[in-house]
């Protein structure tokens, strides 16, 4: 039995959980940052860090009494040291080396795309493998192939914006709010995903996705085609020139495209990989509408879904000391030496 520590601050959440056997969530406290960020529709490195800085210790406080248990109860500390925001993970990860430098515990290094797909772990029985994985974050979007929660590999990605990133980009087109996933699907609700063609990106045989035409042909779509370059850019059209149910159409029409090609690359990696379990994390696989397609897809290949609960779907600390757990299992431990880093080689 080990009862983890797991401390996450990859981006704008600042969190830490405390986990026992890598699924009993004992305490899962995040502080979120959108009221910082909301005034420039995005997330701003500096901003970010400097709040982490501010809230690390006062979290790491809560969640460990929520858990009621002391620092010197838990068997090791878990952190998300890389992919993210370099700033951001430096705080979390020098919190965490603090701690199990004073403490003489063990420190683990997780990786945050991977603990997404723990996530379905959390709170619900063992995974059966081969598994086939899909993270759909804010900034991430790719498609894995598991042999078991700390060994995968790669087998399809985006090459230009992550799902969620689209999802935020298309909000701050239609002036929906932040953050802009949430915002899209709520405003998706009462229009008419056929309402305006958007195209979905075919990257030949490959498992790949492309965002970034989706959310031009929504601009152009919404704005028309601009005329001029750089600053002196001109739409004939502004958004205050649509109506509240075209902005509604618009917004279904741009998940609509988003959610096929997610259920376009997952139907094509089942077709080429025998598995027995489909796993889904990240903030994206929140949305229903995507949900809806994963349980359609599942069911055509008689897989069982394994699906993070909403909580567990945006970044948590649970997802990190859950992996943790598995990493401290396989006999895993880092040292002071261990680094940050902004992005990983697949
Ligand atoms: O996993 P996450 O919290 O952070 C990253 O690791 O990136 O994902 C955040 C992303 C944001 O882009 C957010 O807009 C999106 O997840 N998101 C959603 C929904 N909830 C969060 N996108 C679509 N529908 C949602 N319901
Ligand atoms: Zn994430």
């Amino acid at each position: 039995m080990a009862l983890i520590l797991g401390i996450e601050s990859s981006c704008d959440e600042t969190a830490a959980a405390v986990v026992r056997d890598g699924c009993e969530v004992l305490s899962n406290v995040v502080a979120t940052q959108h009221e910082l960020h909301e005034r420039y529709s995005g997330v701003v490195p500096e901003i970010a860090s400097r709040a982490h800085l501010e809230r690390i210790l006062p979290v790491i406080k809560d969640c460990l009494d929520e858990a009621s248990i002391r620092l010197d109860d838990v068997d090791a500390i878990a952190v998300g040291h890389e992919p993210g925001l370099i700033g951001s993970l430096l705080v979390g990860l020098g919190a965490a080396k603090a701690l199990a430098w004073s403490t003489g515990l063990p420190l683990i290094g997780v990786n945050h795309v991977w603990a997404h797909l723990w996530s379905p772990c959390l709170e619900k029985h063992s995974i059966e493998f081969p598994a086939l994985g899909l993270v759909a974050s804010g900034g991430h979007t790719a498609i894995y192939l598991l042999e078991s929660p700390t060994r995968m590999q790669v087998i399809g990605s985006t090459i230009d914006d992550a799902i969620g990133e689209a999802f935020d980009k298309a909000a701050t087109i239609l002036e929906a709010g932040y953050p802009g996933g949430p915002a899209i699907e709520a405003l998706a609700t009462v229009g008419d995903p056929e309402a305006m063609k958007l195209p979905v990106a075919r990257l030949g045989e490959t498992l790949d996705f492309s965002f970034s035409g989706l959310k031009t042909a929504l601009l152009y779509g919404v704005r028309g085609r601009p005329e001029g370059r750089g600053r002196n850019v001109t739409y004939p059209r502004s958004i205050s020139d649509l109506q509240q149910s075209q902005r509604a159409d618009a917004a279904a029409s741009f998940q609509k495209a988003a959610v096929t090609a997610i259920v376009r690359n997952l139907r094509r990696a089942l077709e080429r990989h025998e598995v027995r379990t489909l796993l889904a994390g990240g903030g994206v696989t929140a949305n229903t509408s995507l949900r809806r397609g994963l349980v359609e897809v599942a069911t055509a290949h008689s897989i069982e879904l394994r699906l993070a609960e909403p909580a567990y779907c945006v970044d948590n600390a649970a997802m990190i000391a859950g992996l943790g757990d598995a990493l401290h299992a396989d006999g895993i431990r880092h040292g002071m030496d261990l680094a940050a880093a902004a992005r990983v080689a697949h």
